[in-house]
C-alpha cells in the first residue's frame, strides 16, 4: 500500500548510515511503489556539496548498498528525481530557511537525525525556532540514545522542548528485524505457546547475539561505549523484552510499550558474579581489540554474558542468560526457550540428553526451531533420541527474512505514524537506569575484561557461568 507523499529531511545525509541503510531502505520502497515519486527526500548536511554531486552521491551509493535494485535504470533516475540537497548548519542560523522553501504545507513532515546525538538539541530547537516542525512533524533519532542514564534524560528532555513524546521515533534497528516482530506473532498470535510461557515450564531461557567481526574501523566509538552500552542496553535489552513481556490487551504502540517497560522495571539488580566480561586478544594473524581501540591498555569489553532474573510472578526462578560479542565463531542470534523435563521420566535415562526447547533463530537463517525426545527406532527397546522440527521461512514463506532491511519497515512506520517498533523515552531511560550501576562497578573496579581467542565462543568464564547452575549454552 503506497503510503501518503512525504517530505522527509535526512540530517547527516551524506554520512554512512544515510548511504548505506536509510537512503538504499527508501530506494527499495519506491522500487515496489510504497513511496511514490510526488514525495521528497531533502539531504541536509554540513558539507558544501551542490545538487548535483549529491545525487551522484546517492547514485554511486544505490549502486554499492542495493546492486541488485539499483540495476532498474528507470526506477532509478525516477528516485533520484526526488532528491534534494540543501546545506544546514545545525548549530547555527544558516540553511535553515532554504530548508523550509524545500518543504510543502501539505506533505508530512518528518526530520531523520543521522547526526551525533550532541546536535539533536540543536536541531530539535533550530527546527522550531525557524517554524519548519507542525504538530504532525515526526523527529527520528539513532543511537546510541545516551551514554547513560543522565545523558539518556538530558536527549529526551532536549527532544521535548519542541516535539511531543508522539512525534518522536527512536531507533533500535532490531526491532525492524522481520524474525524479532515474528516473535509476538509467535507468542500472541498461537494458543500453543502461551499457557507454557512461565517458570512452571521453562527452566531458563539463553538469548545470544553472536558477531564474527570485530572493531576494525570504529575502534574509537566502541571504545567508549563497549559490549553493554552497545548491544546489552538497546538490542538485547529489547530482545528480552519481547521474550518476558506479558500480552498486551491490543496491538497498540503505548500497549505494547507499556508491557516492555515493566519488563525492565521488574529487571533484579545483577549480581557481579553473575556477569562475565571479555575482550579478543590478538589472533590468527589478525589484530586484538586493544591494537583496534589504539590503547594497549584499555578495560572496555567487546563480550558480555550475564544472568538476569525478572523479580515478576511469571519469571522467578527462570533465568534468563544473555550474552554478546564480538569476533566470536560465527554470526548468530537466537533466542533460545529452554523447557523444563517431564516431572516423572517412565523411559531409561538418556546420555547426553538436552531436553525440550524451542530456538527461535533471528540471523542467519531466519527460523524456528522445536527440540523433542522420540524414540529410537529399532527393536532395541525404549530408546530416546532428540529431533528438531525445523522450519526456515525462507523455505516456508519463499521469503528471505533478511532481504528486507530493517530500516525499510521502520522508515515506512515513522510515515505511516507507527510508534510501536520505537523505543518510548521512558523505556530508555529504565533501560539505562538498570544498565548504570552496572557499568558503574566495573568503572570503580577497573578489573580487565577476561581475554579470549578471535573465533572462539568467548572467555571461559562465561561458560562457567551456566555449568556452575547445572547448565550450558547452546
Ligand atoms: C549496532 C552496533 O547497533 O548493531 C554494532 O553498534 C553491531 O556494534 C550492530 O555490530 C549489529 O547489528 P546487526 O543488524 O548486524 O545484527
Amino acid at each position: 500500500i503506497p503510503v501518503d507523499p512525504f517530505d522527509l529531511v535526512i540530517f547527516g545525509a551524506t554520512g554512512d548510515l544515510a548511504r548505506r541503510k536509510i537512503i538504499p531502505g527508501l530506494f527499495h520502497r519506491f522500487v515496489v511503489g510504497q513511496m511514490q515519486p510526488a514525495a521528497r527526500i531533502i539531504g541536509a548536511a554540513r558539507s558544501e556539496t551542490t545538487q548535483e554531486a549529491f545525487v551522484q552521491l546517492i547514485r554511486d551509493s544505490l549502486e554499492e548498498f542495493a546492486p541488485k535494485a539499483a540495476e532498474q535504470g528507470p526506477e532509478i533516475a525516477a528516485f533520484l528525481e526526488t532528491l534534494r540537497y540543501v546545506r544546514v548548519d545545525a548549530v547555527g542560523d544558516a540553511g535553515w530557511r532554504e530548508l523550509g522553501q524545500h518543504l510543502r504545507p501539505d506533505a508530512l513532515r518528518a526530520f531523520y537525525l543521522s547526526v551525533s546525538p550532541t546536535l539533536f538539541g540543536a536541531i530539535a530547537d533550530n527546527l522550531n525556532a525557524h517554524g519548519l516542525a507542525t504538530p504532525e512533524s515526526r523527529i527520528v533519532v539513532e543511537k546510541p540514545f545516551g551514554h547513560d542514564l543522565a545523558s539518556a534524560r538530558a536527549l529526551n528532555a532536549d527532544l521535548r522542548r519542541g516535539f511531543d513524546e508522539g512525534q518522536i521515533y527512536r531507533i533500535d534497528h532490531y526491532l525492524g528485524k522481520e524474525t524479532v516482530q515474528n516473535l509476538m506473532v509467535l507468542r500472541f498470535a498461537n494458543s500453543l505457546w502461551e499457557p507454557l510461557w512461565n517458570s512452571t515450564h521453562i527452566d531458563h531461557v539463553q538469548i545470544t547475539v553472536a558477531e564474527s567481526l570485530g572493531v576494525e574501523g570504529r575502534g574509537e566509538y566502541y571504545d567508549r561505549s563497549g559490549a553493554m552500552r552497545d548491544m546489552v542496553q538497546n538490542h538485547l535489552m529489547q530482545l528480552l523484552c519481547l521474550t518476558a513481556m506479558e500480552p498486551p490487551s491490543r496491538f497498540t504502540p503505548d500497549a505494547v510499550r507499556d508491557e516492555k517497560v515493566k519488563v525492565i522495571e521488574a529487571l533484579d539488580p545483577v549480581e557481579p558474579s553473575h556477569i562475565v566480561r571479555g575482550q579478543y586478544r590478538a589472533g590468527n594473524g589478525e589484530g586484538g581489540y586493544r591494537d583496534h581501540a589504539n590503547d594497549p591498555q584499555t578495560l572496555t569489553e567487546s563480550f558480555v554474558a550475564m544472568k538476569v532474573n525478572i523479580g515478576n510472578w511469571r519469571w522467578a526462578g527462570t533465568p534468563f542468560y544473555l550474552r554478546t560479542g564480538k569476533k566470536l565463531r560465527a554470526r548468530t542470534s537466537e533466542i533460545a526457550i529452554m523447557f523444563r523435563d517431564p516431572p516423572h521420566m517412565i523411559f531409561p535415562k538418556m546420555e547426553g540428553r538436552r531436553g525440550n526447547a524451542l530456538i527461535i533463530r533471528l540471523q542467519p537463517d531466519e527460523g524456528i526451531t522445536l527440540r523433542t525426545t522420540i524414540k529410537e527406532p529399532g527393536p532395541g527397546g525404549m530408546r530416546m533420541a532428540e529431533v528438531s522440527l525445523d522450519m526456515t521461512f525462507a523455505e516456508a514463506l519463499g521469503a528471505d527474512a533478511e532481504a528486507q532491511d530493517a530500516y525499510e519497515r521502520l522508515v515506512m512506520d515513522v510515515i505511516r505514524g507507527d510508534q510501536t517498533l520505537f523505543m518510548r523515552g521512558d523505556e530508555v531511560e529504565a533501560a539505562w537506569a538498570w544498565v548504570d550501576p552496572i557499568i558503574r562497578r566495573w568503572e570503580e573496579d577497573r578489573q580487565a575484561p577476561a581475554p579470549y581467542d578471535p573465533g572462539s565462543s568467548g572467555p571461559e568464564d562465561a561458560l562457567m557461568l551456566l555449568h556452575r547452575d547445572g547448565r550450558r549454552w547452546r
